[in-house]
């Protein structure tokens, strides 16, 4: 059994372990963005290039022949690299770029929930460089500007209608001080990639549900929280994810049953929604992303791909082959069955160079991790890189996910934490995530938003 592992980062590395840890001992033949450490370990082959090539990716499939393909990061996903591999005869757990734009186009989600029914959506609406004449773009204009200031309330948020990093949205009172604001980045919107998704700004607590998808069939994930602020507190720049945690009971402390379970029914209805809209099965990892409001849940955005931390919460806790999965997923044979976790709590805190996410002053100096880890944590690798000595350096980006695995928050906190505290280097990482403390906020703040009459 081989399987092609095309990754970067944690996630990569958290993918490439849970499939090595199968009964069926795949051999992985790995093309990753950097000389990962972890991955490295663990992959036969090693093949460091730009993800978006997907000539030389044929090229490493041909030669070596693997039985099955898993792709990680939302570019080569968004990018049609699933299409390509089914092409070649090549089972792919990743969607075709048609069906990946539930991810790649922010309008075209909103779109498709609003055709099929799901009553998920903020108020929004899809701007679109359309117009010919000058008066035309005048009324756009107009058309836009009452919107945000009428019709929302100056409560407003634009996003950028592609791939773009996770720098492609603005919300109201954060990044955007004023509705001139507002205009001003939605028109930069509309210039480069000619749409602009502008909606209602939400008020609530977030959380991902993440699931296996084949076609109709549809298996969740423990739902896990990130915290995207670079500082304790939720303070500081917005950055790729500071840590994450998931419950024993798969849920989380902030949501009621009803809650998860409307979540839940979200993510099938869009797995629904997205085979009538593109006429072929979605097959891969749907991942909601999520916020509970006062009135319920709502959808703030999907991906296509596992997220990075949120992988690395939920796949040590598989007990189940992953390979197996991942084969089921490509078949259609996806049940309940072949998806087990352990019910056990997990905290994942990412540990980045210290002027992450603003700067990148470390690059290059060395990070040393403890030597040996308990058998309730795991170090998954993210943007570091091994010298010939074995010594690790620092990339700009972030370092590594360390996770606690415990029976309860609490106890995995403390895991994830005390070996946080043994890495040496020029580093940082967040106290606050997965503590009593952080958690209690989150529940005290669900409680007030659903606590006022309206
Ligand atoms: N409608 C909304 N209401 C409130 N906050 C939002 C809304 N849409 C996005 N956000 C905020 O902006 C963040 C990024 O938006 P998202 O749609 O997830 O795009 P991306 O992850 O691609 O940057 C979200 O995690 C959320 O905090
Ligand atoms: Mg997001």
């Amino acid at each position: 059994m081989k399987i092609l592992l095309v990754t970067s980062s944690a996630r990569g590395h958290a993918l490439a372990e849970a499939l090595h840890r199968s009964p069926q001992k795949p051999e992985i033949i790995s093309v990753c963005a950097n000389n990962n450490p972890g991955i490295r370990a663990i992959a036969s082959q090693m093949h460091v290039q730009n993800l978006m090539d997907f000539e030389s990716i044929v090229r490493i499939v041909k030669e070596s022949t693997p039985d099955l393909a898993v792709i990680g990061p939302d570019d080569p996903i968004g990018g049609g690299l699933a299409d390509v591999l089914e092409e070649l005869g090549l089972p792919t757990v990743a969607p075709k770029k048609s069906l990946a734009r539930i991810e790649a186009s922010k309008g075209f989600a909103r779109n498709l929930m609003e055709k099929h029914g799901i009553k998920a959506s903020p108020k929004f609406r899809i701007f679109e460089r359309q117009a010919n004449s000058q008066r035309d773009l005048l009324e756009e204009e107009k058309e836009m500007y009452t919107f945000i200031d009428q019709e929302l309330q100056g409560n407003y948020v634009v996003k950028y209608d592609a791939l773009k990093g996770g720098k492609g949205v603005k919300v109201s009172g954060e990044h955007l001080m004023s509705v001139d604001d507002g205009m001003q980045y939605a028109l930069e919107c509309l210039n480069e990639c000619g749409r602009v998704v502008i909606e209602e700004k939400l008020i609530g607590v977030e959380f991902s549900l993440l699931s296996f998808v084949s076609g109709k069939q549809v298996v969740d994930m423990p739902a896990v929280q990130d915290h995207k602020r670079a500082f304790d507190g939720d303070t500081g720049s917005n950055t790729g994810g500071m840590g994450t945690y998931t419950d024993a009971n798969h849920a989380l402390p902030f949501l009621t049953a009803a809650d998860v379970k409307r979540a839940s029914e979200i993510n099938r209805q869009t797995a629904d929604a997205l085979l009538r809209e593109c006429g072929e099965g979605y097959k891969g990892i749907l991942y909601g992303g999520f916020i509970a409001v006062k009135d319920g849940i709502r959808v703030i955005e999907y991906n296509a791909r596992f997220g990075d931390p949120e992988a690395l919460n939920i796949l040590p806790l598989l007990s189940s082959d992953f390979v197996t999965v991942c084969q089921a997923i490509t078949t259609g044979e996806l049940t309940e069955d072949l998806v087990r976790f352990e019910k056990k709590a997990t905290v994942c805190k990412y540990i980045v160079p210290k002027s992450y996410p603003d700067k990148k002053d470390e690059k290059g100096m060395e990070v040393i991790f403890p030597s040996d880890l308990p058998d309730n944590a795991r170090l998954y690798y993210g943007d570091v890189s091994a010298d010939e000595q074995g010594r690790l350096h620092l990339g700009g980006s972030r370092t590594a996910g360390i996770v606690g695995i415990g029976n309860s928050i609490a106890e995995a906190e403390k895991v994830a934490q005390e070996i946080c505290s043994k890495v040496q280097g020029p580093i940082r990482f967040r106290s606050d995530i997965g503590t009593a403390d952080l958690i209690q906020k989150r529940s005290q703040m669900m409680e007030d938003i659903r606590s006022v009459s309206s």
